[in-house]
């Protein structure tokens, strides 16, 4: 079955831009609107089965923030929701980019900031000018402990107490990010109104969907309530808990959505999937289309990184399919702008690139909307960046460097100074182009692969094992051929039966890998860390 076609996001793929790091249009070191209109081509070409195409075919792209800030997350403290920041361009620039990207069929989704705004925010403003202002109750205000210090123990996600005491009028606001951030009052009806007519506007401008930042934080666990009695049992301070009560903050977003066919929305929440599972809603409250399921990168912003290990991705698959509603789609992240890159993470014996490889193959093989960070394509690992260069508060600095377009001083990134150092020469883009065993090729390939198997984009999912370090998953759609993906996350050769319908290897990460379909069962040859697809 096709999906509706309001349904676009089933089988597609998303491409993440991280703008400030994309392509500088001006010299000003930074990227922009302008830059990432002329790298469309790179992403889509409007048609890249064609033989002469060398675009990597994805179907949409998620940008980071690119609303009015002082940075000081980066975008994620928004000034102004319904504009462009100039570092980034203006409205018609982003209007230009939605024209260019709609005419290569590239979908666009934008990075909406639900749970907190900027302090400069003119709302912020006024409900810190005085604690009668009409707008004070937008924000979280609380009277300081009987001590004089914060009202309770709740801790900010990037360290320190979560709330910020404010001189002038004697309280503390909540922050669960920096002190910068402050928490909008989910509660407040004025609020809810302003954030959805926020939403309104870019979806009128012809945006396709959101990405919904740190959904799980509109519900706050308090050990302070409104009226300033303290039970710190209520605290229960939500690492990887997503309170029901998330779902009744959804509706109105949703509705607004509903007004646009097609629209998306794709939650952010660090959380194991029986949590996740709540973003979804059910037929009556739907929630979101999409969340983004973290557990090849970590369950919760405090549990240790994921291993590569067919146990744990299996596990990971099987939690998922349990616990997502019926029908429901996850989005697989294996690196973003918050977290060291997938093939430094896994390069504690230097085999990092072979796993990058063999990750990509399950990265796009899974049932699911993968979700591609900028970079991942060249198999990017994070840069080396000095102590007098890190800009980012929450040290997240080496993850978002420049992408290297090209081997030349400013990385084809820039024609003057690159706001943070740009990765070294030799991983570029426009040589990875060229090779037809790059990582960029081995994503094309993998992608266009995808595009022509039914089975691979609206498949259902079959675990087949995960035994002795291999993962053995099919996918299957009831009118295409099922599809195999084996990967060996083992640093010895494996051998292992795969299902009888799988005659001839498709893609592989590594060349030494064999397939014989001599005996009764396919027999095939894993060298250490490869992967690849069969059908
Ligand atoms: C999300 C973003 C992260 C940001 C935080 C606060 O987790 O991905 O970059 O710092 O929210 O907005």
């Amino acid at each position: 079955m096709q999906a509706p076609q309001h349904e676009w996001w089933r089988g597609a793929v998303i491409y993440q831009v991280y703008p400030r790091s994309f392509q500088d249009s001006d010299g000003d070191g930074i990227g922009d609107l302008r830059g990432i209109i002329s790298r469309l081509d790179y992403l889509n070409d409007g048609d890249p089965d064609a033989p002469s195409s060398r675009s990597l075919g994805v179907d949409a792209i998620w940008l980071s923030p690119i609303f009015p800030s002082p940075m000081r997350d980066f975008g994620y403290d928004v000034s102004d929701y319904c504009d462009i920041d100039p570092t980034f361009g203006t409205l018609q620039d982003f209007d230009a980019l939605l024209a260019a990207a709609h005419e290569r069929g590239i979908r666009v989704l934008i990075d909406f900031v639900l749970n907190h705004t900027s302090d400069q925010h003119p709302w912020f403003q006024a409900s810190r000018s005085s604690r009668s202002d009409p707008r004070r109750d937008w924000y979280i205000w609380r009277a300081p402990a009987p001590d004089g210090g914060p009202p309770d123990a709740m801790q900010a996600v990037f360290g320190g107490s979560a709330w910020q005491l404010d001189p002038a009028t004697g309280e503390y606001y909540l922050h669960s990010f920096l002190p910068e951030q402050p928490d909008l009052n989910w509660q407040n009806a004025g609020v809810v109104a302003a954030m959805t007519s926020a939403l309104r506007f870019w979806l009128r401008r012809g945006v396709d969907g959101v990405r919904l930042d740190a959904v799980p934080k509109l519900v706050k666990h308090l050990a302070v309530a409104d009226d300033g009695v303290v039970d710190a049992s209520r605290s229960l301070a939500g690492t990887g808990r997503v309170d029901p009560a998330v779902l009744d903050h959804l509706q109105p977003i949703r509705a607004v959505l509903d007004e646009f066919p097609g629209a998306v929305a794709l939650a952010e929440a660090f959380a194991p999937p029986q949590e996740l599972a709540r973003l979804y809603g059910d037929d009556r409250r739907p929630g979101v289309h999409l969340a983004f399921d973290f557990q090849f990168i970590r369950v919760t912003s405090k549990t240790p990184l994921a291993p590569w290990d067919a146990r744990h991705i299996a596990e990971a698959l099987e939690a998922s399919a349990e616990h997502l509603p019926a029908g429901a789609l996850a989005s697989y992240a294996f690196s973003n702008h918050d977290v060291p890159r997938f093939g430094s993470r896994h390069d504690h014996d230097g085999r990092g690139a072979a796993r990058v490889r063999a990750a990509v193959l399950l990265q796009l093989a899974l049932r699911g909307v993968p979700c591609i960070y900028y970079g991942d394509e060249l198999g990017l690992v994070d840069a080396a960046v000095p102590e007098s260069a890190r800009l980012d508060a929450a040290g997240r600095d080496a993850v978002r460097t420049p992408m290297p377009w090209d081997d030349s001083s400013g990385r084809g990134f820039t024609s003057g100074t690159p706001w943070l150092p740009a990765p070294e020469a030799g991983t570029s883009a426009a040589v990875q182009r060229d090779d037809p065993r790059s990582t960029f090729s081995l994503y094309r390939d993998a992608l266009r692969i995808r595009r022509a198997q039914p089975s691979l984009r609206r498949g259902l999912q079959h675990l087949v094992g995960a035994r002795d370090g291999v993962l053995v998953v099919q996918r299957a759609a009831e009118d295409a051929p099922a599809v195999v993906v084996a990967v060996n996350t083992s640093t010895e050769v494996r051998v292992v039966d795969v299902p009888s319908e799988a005659r001839r290897i498709l893609l592989t990460s590594d060349p030494d890998i064999t397939l014989d379909i001599s005996g009764e069962a396919s027999r095939l040859v894993l060298p250490p860390l490869a992967a690849c697809w069969l059908a």
